[in-house]
């Protein structure tokens, strides 16, 4: 049968077609992947998929719940399912001194608009070294479990979780729908026995109990999760059809009656004296438990504050973990590397005589930038004394949690004669180009560009990460030999997106033909890169990997200008960082001038790196990014607040626009929706008048918001 051109399909056929094609890709798809089978030609199986994706294109609306282009490889995934938390699993701020302490209750006082005397009450708990694990009951069962993962998707590791003593399958007198959140973690005892057991079966041994607790639950076969002695403590909540109680303490007390274990530690404290109180208390009794903590969390104790608090972008503005200090250690320095970063950041590494630092090996530690091997800090005052680092030295190692291990401190006394003060490269030592450091910058960078292949290769890395394309089978190590490879090179990100074609273009040397890819691996990369065609504005913009523009950054902007075309648009016009579409960038809250102006020197039309991103989009489908809670009345708004607001702070103010999906901006322009203006506005209100923006007051804002 010859195929109906897919620009000539009705409608009516078009959507017979997509039945059909879904059909034949999920029958090739098992033939190939779990019968091992297949029953068409690789070239036949990328044609049905690429005439399914031109009749979606044309009929995005016909597209299926199971389009096999949101399909990777087979059907049974490698590895575990995916889960989508529907309350984000959020991270914590961290707090070292007990001055940062006191500025945490500062902050949440300040941000409830409440007196320098009021009295804000806290939970305090030990924060454990585990890995968390978010537990879904529905009418009192449990059916689903999955660990933090990025916070927005997680792992299912439902049969694992049903497999640990501590977590009950059933509840009673729970709410319909209660999603627990703890944290899951091994003692030191059995880390101790497990080891012990690998070690004499000649299997590997885990570095400390959290990587233990960690390669426990993340088993694809639950057996083995089993065999382990994991346990759990509940501290937090996603989902809930009602509330538990009216504050946080009593919210834990509930779970612990459900029957969830709940840290015995857990105390209620008024003020920063008492926190600290408590930090010190399980500080002491930390040897004593039985189980690795790192830190203490602290959370305001009633509910309705937390909710008025909110979040960040993904921490809450209610709790902070107060963390123990970094362990220490002493060892030689062998040797100093220069790692080029993907900015062109030269960065040196300490090469270290292995230690081990609270429980684990180091032997690589960062030492930062030039400044701080010479012993000053950016502005040329001393550091250590003013000590510098030398090769051969003896110096002090510390790691505190995941973060890379940094050298603290060196041992004059143990100093070798002739040991030689270190110079610091002036040319890049991957690719020869001078390597220059800006006034007022205490990095020293590459100014090779992409001719650089230490940062063609550590952007491309960057460009697959997590956050930004995220592909399947494409990591760091395939980077590393796609870069260098003679026949399929990947030297950058566009060049991802013509892989399957040239390897198509190339029957002799076929890339499943070659050593560590096989027929499947190589289906699925490309089924991978496929289905990454298509990208939400956000990630776009974050896997470019411009120096200043995070996660966070990139999401503001993806939500700001919404499409690809409005974005680069606007920074062109904003290129000679005048003019109202520059004033703009700098509008909007959370993009200051350093990434502002990072962002179009980047993405100057001139740069030959600019003419590679327009190839890349013209490979891409990029999704627009609406602006948070759409339905929300302010959703999309430009809102601008003046004056003194009475019913809460600006901070609050601004943090639940935000919320809303509204942009709060600092000045008002053409541009501004709203002008919410309490007593005493002046300029702004003034600006609105002339503007003819629309100005209302504080209740009037409130009413629109829905209190
Ligand atoms: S509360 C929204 N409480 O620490 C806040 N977290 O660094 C949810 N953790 O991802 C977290 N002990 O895995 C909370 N008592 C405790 C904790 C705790 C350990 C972990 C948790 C979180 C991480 C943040």
């Amino acid at each position: 049968m010859t195929e109906k051109a897919v620009e000539t399909l009705t409608e009516a056929e078009a959507r017979v077609e997509l039945a059909r094609l879904a059909k034949a890709l999920a029958a090739a798809n098992t033939a190939y992947h779990t019968l091992d089978a297949p029953e068409i030609s690789d070239a036949e199986y990328d044609a049905l998929k690429r005439r399914n994706l031109a009749i979606e294109a044309r009929f995005p609306w016909l597209k299926r719940a199971d389009s096999p282009s949101d399909q990777v490889g087979a059907a049974v995934a490698e590895g575990f399912g995916k889960v989508t938390h529907r309350v984000r699993m959020l991270s914590l701020e961290n707090a070292f001194a007990a001055e940062d302490v006191a500025e945490f209750v500062d902050r949440v006082r300040k941000f409830l608009g409440l007196a320098e005397d009021a009295v804000v009450r806290f939970t305090a708990e030990p924060k454990i070294d585990g890995l968390s694990l978010s537990l879904r009951y529905e009418q009192g069962v449990l059916i689903q479990a999955a660990t933090r993962g990025d916070g927005e998707v997680g792992e299912d590791v439902t049969q694992n979780a049903r497999t640990i003593a501590d977590i009950p399958q059933r509840l009673t007198g729970a709410p319909d729908v209660l999603e627990v959140r703890g944290e899951v973690y091994m003692s030191h005892a059995d880390f101790a026995a497990l080891n012990d057991r690998q070690a004499a079966a000649g299997e590997k041994t885990f570095a400390n109990p959290r990587n233990a607790a960690a390669g426990s639950l993340r088993q694809l076969d639950a057996r083995i999760t089993a065999s382990r002695p994991l346990r759990f403590f509940a501290y937090a909540w996603g989902e809930l059809s009602e509330p538990l109680a009216a504050t946080q303490f009593e919210a834990i007390a509930r779970l612990a009656a459900l029957g969830f274990p709940t840290n015995p530690l857990t105390t209620l404290c008024d003020g920063p004296e008492a926190l600290l109180a408590e930090y010190r208390r399980i500080e002491a009794l930390r040897a004593t438990l039985g189980y690795d903590i790192d830190g203490v969390v602290y959370k305001v104790n009633d509910l309705a504050l937390q909710a008025r608090l909110g979040f960040r972008s993904s921490t809450p503005r209610w709790a902070i973990a107060h963390k123990f200090p970094a362990e220490l250690a002493w060892t030689e320095l062998l040797g100093i590397d220069i790692q080029v970063g993907r900015t062109g950041a030269l960065s040196p590494v300490a090469r270290l005589k292995p230690v081990t630092v609270g429980g684990v090996v180091v032997s690589n530690a960062t030492l930062h930038n030039e400044d701080y091997i010479a012993g000053r800090d950016s502005r040329g005052e001393p550091i250590r004394g003013g000590k510098d680092i030398r090769v051969g030295d003896w110096v002090q190692v510390y790691r505190a949690g995941d973060v890379i291990p940094k050298v603290a401190d060196v041992d004059l006394s143990r100093r070798k004669d002739g040991a030689q003060p270190f110079v610091f490269p002036k040319f890049c030592p991957e690719c020869g180009s001078p390597a220059h450091r800006e006034d007022g910058d205490s990095v020293r960078r590459c100014t090779g560009g992409l001719i650089c292949p230490a940062q063609a290769v550590e952007r491309l890395k960057h460009f697959v990460s997590r956050g930004a394309f995220d592909i399947e089978g494409l990591g760091a190590k395939q980077i590393e030999l796609f870069y260098r490879d003679p026949i399929l090179p990947v030297k950058t990100p566009a060049d991802i997106f013509t892989l399957a074609a040239r390897d198509a273009a190339n029957p002799l040397q076929k890339l499943k033909n070659r050593e560590g890819f096989g027929e499947v691996s190589v289906a699925k990369l490309f089924a991978a890169i496929e289905a990454r065609r298509t990208i939400p504005l956000d990630r776009l913009i974050y896997a470019l990997g411009i120096r200043h523009i995070g996660e966070t950054s990139s999401s503001l902007l993806a939500r700001h200008y919404g499409t690809w075309e409005a974005f680069i648009t606007a920074i062109d016009r904003a290129r000679d960082q005048t003019g109202p579409e520059w004033e703009e960038l700098i509008a909007i809250d959370g993009i200051g001038v350093v990434s502002a102006r990072a962002l179009v020197d980047a993405l100057r039309p001139e740069n030959a790196e600019r003419a590679e991103i327009d190839r890349l989009v013209g490979f891409l489908t990029v999704l627009p990014v609406a602006a948070a809670a759409s339905d929300s009345p302010v959703a999309g708004k430009t809102v601008v607040f003046t004056g003194t607001l009475e019913k809460m702070t600006r901070a609050e103010a601004k943090a639940r626009a935000e919320a809303l999906g509204a942009k709060v901006a600092g000045s008002v322009s053409a541009r501004t929706d709203l002008v919410v203006a309490g007593p005493g506005a002046g300029s702004k209100a003034k600006d609105a008048e002339r503007l003819g923006v629309a100005i209302i007051d504080e209740d009037a804002w409130l009413r629109l918001i829905g209190g």
